[in-house]
């Protein structure tokens, strides 16, 4: 059935770009509606600690503290429905959602300050001329430098798990680069470029497989840099897929390719993209399994997070690769499925988040088949990517 819908949706798409853009607006305005009634639920249930909304828990909305690493993602949210809509509240309502995050940029105690600070005030600066978001925005990428190990070659990810890894770093950490590469922009300081090449220069080396699928998390020996174990933390086995970190790499080394001009990373990206890409119906727009070689498949949960991310990325690298119209094609399937019943969440409900069916910790039985604020962001994203790209064609 839900091929059915998405097929509909397609033919009616392609045949008719008018009835394509009232089916946009269509979308943007219920996401409007629904984002509307996440700040009003979020609003009252704030704390002066739990700041921002993360997922649904036992069907009440989850709000963490800034040092989560999703605090960022609802601010940008916020402010990615001021890009859609150019309306004035929606910039109100997002500066009220970033403003409490800048104590973040002093916590040197994790890999994810790109997350939390990129996504809202890396965001705000788009939209905003305020010079105090940029300085919040060069400490933040200093702090983060500090956890760069030269002998290893890159930035360790997590503090936890002491007695089982010495220098963590999982796959997720390329997201974090993109913070560093901005601030060697602004400042001119090529140390922060430098680290982020580095850093993915390493992962290449250690994090893939013969196939360009990767490993979750590869632990160092900080003192020699040597690999030390090649696990996984949050995927079904350390020799499997886990969707969201394959989703990850690919909009990380599409991301590196964008700043840098490198094509070793364009090159990365694209064989990232065929592994993806040659997972059963993924082409035709069907969203991954929480994780790729997950064994009960298909009776196990999906991933939407994992689904938006590749379209954000797709769209991206369609910009840069010889296979653009592929990679248009299947980033628009999967947010065709993505704008589906499915998956699109009914205005006042799934706790104010957007999307439905996303898996956040499986192995831990957290977060499963539950809406996550990171998959709306990518939603919302890849949605504004795709508009550019049509603008760009037409
Ligand atoms: N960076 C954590 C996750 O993807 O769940």
């Amino acid at each position: 059935m839900n091929k059915l819908i998405t097929l509909l949706f397609l033919i009616l798409s392609l045949g008719c770009s008018n009835q394509q853009t009232g089916e946009e607006d269509r979308i943007i305005k219920h996401l409007e509606s629904q984002l509307d009634y996440a700040v009003k639920n979020a609003e009252s249930l704030a704390t002066s600690e739990l700041i921002s909304p993360r997922t649904s828990e036992n069907g009440k909305l989850k709000l963490v503290k800034t040092r989560d690493w999703t605090s960022g993602f609802f601010s940008g949210n916020l402010w990615m429905m001021y890009e859609l809509t150019g309306d004035e509240k929606w910039k109100e309502s997002a500066l009220k959602f970033t403003l409490p995050l800048e104590q973040e940029k002093w916590n040197g105690n994790t890999h994810d300050m790109g997350f939390k600070m990129y996504c809202s005030f890396g965001q705000a600066i788009k939209y905003t001329d305020n010079p105090e978001y940029r300085e919040i925005l060069i400490q933040s990428a200093k702090t983060l430098s500090t956890r760069f190990n030269p002998v290893v070659g890159c930035i360790r990810s997590w503090d936890h798990n002491s007695d089982k890894w010495d220098y963590p770093v999982i796959i997720d950490n390329m997201m974090n680069l993109e913070l560093l590469l901005w601030a060697a922009k602004e400042t001119g300081n090529e140390n922060f470029k430098e680290i982020a090449i580095k850093h993915a220069e390493t992962t290449i080396k250690n994090h893939f497989r013969d196939n360009y699928s990767s490993y979750h998390v590869i632990d160092y020996n900080p003192q020699t840099g040597e690999v030390q174990h090649k696990n996984t933390h949050q995927g079904y086995a350390d020799e499997s897929a886990w969707s969201r970190g394959q989703a990850w790499g690919l909009y990380g080394f599409t991301m590196l390719y964008r700043e840098t001009g490198n094509d070793e990373f364009l090159g990365q990206a694209e064989r990232i993209a065929d592994f993806i890409l040659s997972q059963p119906d993924i082409k035709q727009g069907e969203i991954p399994y929480w994780d790729f070689d997950a064994p009960g498949i298909p009776d196990e949960p999906l991933d939407a997070s994992a689904g938006a991310i590749i379209a954000s990325a797709l769209f991206e690298l369609s910009t840069f690769s010889d296979k653009q119209r592929e990679y248009v094609s299947v980033a628009r399937n999967l947010l065709a499925t993505l704008s589906t019943d499915k998956f699109l969440a009914p205005v006042g409900e799934n706790e104010g988040f957007l999307l439905k069916h996303s898996t956040g910790h499986k192995p831990h039985d957290s977060e499963i088949d539950e809406p996550l604020v990171y998959a709306d962001y990518y939603f919302l994203e890849a949605i504004i990517r795709n508009r550019a790209i049509k603008t760009k064609d037409e």
